[in-house]
């Protein structure tokens, strides 16, 4: 069970910090009293404008989700971390059938499924020193497979699936995990995979981790594509997934 958690003066690390939902997260960690915002990026001028929004809060720090190197590096460089927000992800247009199937589904499982795997292994051991937190950003093709982005889908199926088990043993641990299950929200993604038309802001799902962290929830479904799935899951996943 998570206990709640509240991100005033805390210490967090957001993965994929630059831009999209990571910026959001970052933002709105700020925006409710986080100290220190590790802004965990591929290229660390890349995080320079976030740097110079709020220069005594954010501390830029290299994580690549491919390169286990980096993520080992940064885990040493930030012991201190009480939340860990695994944001970072990438998705390409690939349907089941088509040519590039399998070298899709390689690319976006190391990313989003062995990147979840490592940066939980590396971070777990202060996570469960500070009785911390973990959100992972997961989506709402983690439950309902969406054929254009099929590889894609079930990659965020893997990640939602080791979510689960990270959060039977992290919160025996006194560690919170959050499942976030975002539908379309407006960022480069969702240009890229053509849904910005019926898309959301980013703030909706960094506001809604806040208040999901704060009320010990497990699963998060923040905008309102997202909240219609979880009116259909939520009993499911309540009796079957959470044990309630
Ligand atoms: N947008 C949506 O509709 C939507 C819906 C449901 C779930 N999600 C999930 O939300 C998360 C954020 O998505 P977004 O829409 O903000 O995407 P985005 O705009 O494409 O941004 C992706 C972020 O991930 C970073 N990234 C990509 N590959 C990485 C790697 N190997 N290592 C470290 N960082 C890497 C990118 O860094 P660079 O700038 O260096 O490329 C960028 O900061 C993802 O996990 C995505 O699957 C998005």
């Amino acid at each position: 069970m998570n206990q709640g958690f509240d991100v005033k003066n805390k210490t967090a690390l957001v993965t994929g910090a630059n831009r999209g939902i990571g910026r959001a997260i970052v933002e709105s960690l700020v925006h409710h009293g986080a100290v220190k915002v590790y802004a965990a990026v591929r290229t660390l001028e890349s995080a320079e404008l976030l740097r110079r929004s709020f220069p005594d809060i954010i501390q830029p720090l290299k994580i690549n989700l491919q390169q286990s190197e980096t993520i080992q590096l940064a885990a040493q460089q930030a012991q201190d971390v009480e939340l860990v927000v695994n944001n970072a992800g990438v998705l390409t247009d690939t349907a089941v059938l088509d040519d590039q199937a399998v070298e899709a589904l390689r690319f976006e499982f190391e990313t989003n499924v062995l990147g979840l795997l490592q940066m939980a292994q590396a971070f777990s051991p202060a996570l469960i020193k500070h009785r911390g937190a973990l959100v992972q950003v997961n989506s709402v093709a983690s439950i309902r497979a969406v054929p254009f982005i099929a590889t894609y889908s079930a990659s965020k199926a893997a990640a939602y699936s080791i979510t689960q088990s990270l959060w039977q043993q992290l919160s025996e641990q006194g560690v919170s995990v959050v499942s976030v299950h975002p539908g379309p929200i407006s960022t480069d993604m969702a240009d890229q995979a053509g849904i910005s038309n019926a898309a959301e802001p980013p703030a909706v799902v960094a506001e809604g981790i806040i208040t999901a962290l704060k009320a010990a929830q497990f699963h998060l479904f923040p905008d309102s594509l997202a909240q219609k799935v979880g009116e259909y899951y939520t009993s499911y996943a309540e009796s079957v997934i959470e044990n309630k």
